[in-house]
């Protein structure tokens, strides 16, 4: 599914800027460890929550993407809620979960495409770890894993719209290395908070 980076300098940029910060993200994370059960499972997902909610809200309090856009139809909190809903967690218990409040800054338009980047992206790796999660767990979008199938049949589509989009703003030298900032901010942010949340391995 590899969008074509020669036609979006940037996304080259961003691909050389946060592939060593994925591969360090994903070895730490416990999809496919043989301790991780549904009550794992479930703690990982109030961290996700924790992050996502907070950073999506800030996403929008921005104001930074323009009105060709749609990122309400891209939000994924709502759909975490969902699932820790399915996972047991009832709406007061969901209210209290921990937030994250060291965020990737979103002050301009570059950074807010960084921080898109990586939340768009991360839906890519849904795909493998949905089917990990339903073979392994026997979850599915029903029951408490809707988050890692947020885009479903439509998540090739849906990234290289983003990278169409992406490829369609005009930003120079500068902007092109804030929004790589942006997206190795926004994993650094992630990985600290996973793991102050104590659900990496
Ligand atoms: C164990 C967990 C993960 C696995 C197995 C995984 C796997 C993958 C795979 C296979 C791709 C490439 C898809 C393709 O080209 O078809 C991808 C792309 C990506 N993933 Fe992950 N991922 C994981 C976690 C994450 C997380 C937690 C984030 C960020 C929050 C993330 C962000 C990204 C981004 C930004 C891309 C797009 C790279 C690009 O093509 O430019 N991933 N992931």
């Amino acid at each position: 599914m590899q969008a074509k980076a020669r036609e979006v300098p940037v996304l080259q940029d961003l691909r050389a800027g946060t592939a060593e910060l994925h591969i360090r993200l994903e070895r730490q994370l416990p999809f496919f460890s043989d301790l991780l059960d549904t009550n794992a499972f479930q703690r990982l997902m109030q961290a996700y929550y924790g992050f996502y909610m907070p950073l999506e809200n800030a996403l929008l309090a921005s104001d930074m993407t323009s009105a060709d856009f749609d990122l309400v139809s891209r939000l994924k909190a709502p759909t975490l809620c969902k699932d820790l809903h399915a996972l047991g967690l009832s709406a007061e218990a969901i209210e209290c979960l921990p937030i994250c409040h060291s965020l990737p800054a979103i002050n301009c338009r570059p950074t807010c495409l960084g921080v898109l980047y990586v939340l768009e992206g991360a839906t890519l790796g849904g795909q493998i770890l949905r089917r990990e999660m339903a073979s392994r767990l026997g979850l599915n979008a029903d029951n408490g894993a809707a988050f890692l199938d947020i885009y479903g049949a439509d998540t090739g589509r849906r990234w290289r719209d983003f990278i169409a989009y992406l490829g369609s703003r005009s930003l120079d030298t500068g902007e092109r290395g804030a929004v790589v900032m942006a997206a190795r901010a926004t994993f650094g942010c992630f990985e600290r908070w996973l793991e102050s949340r104590e659900v990496l391995i």
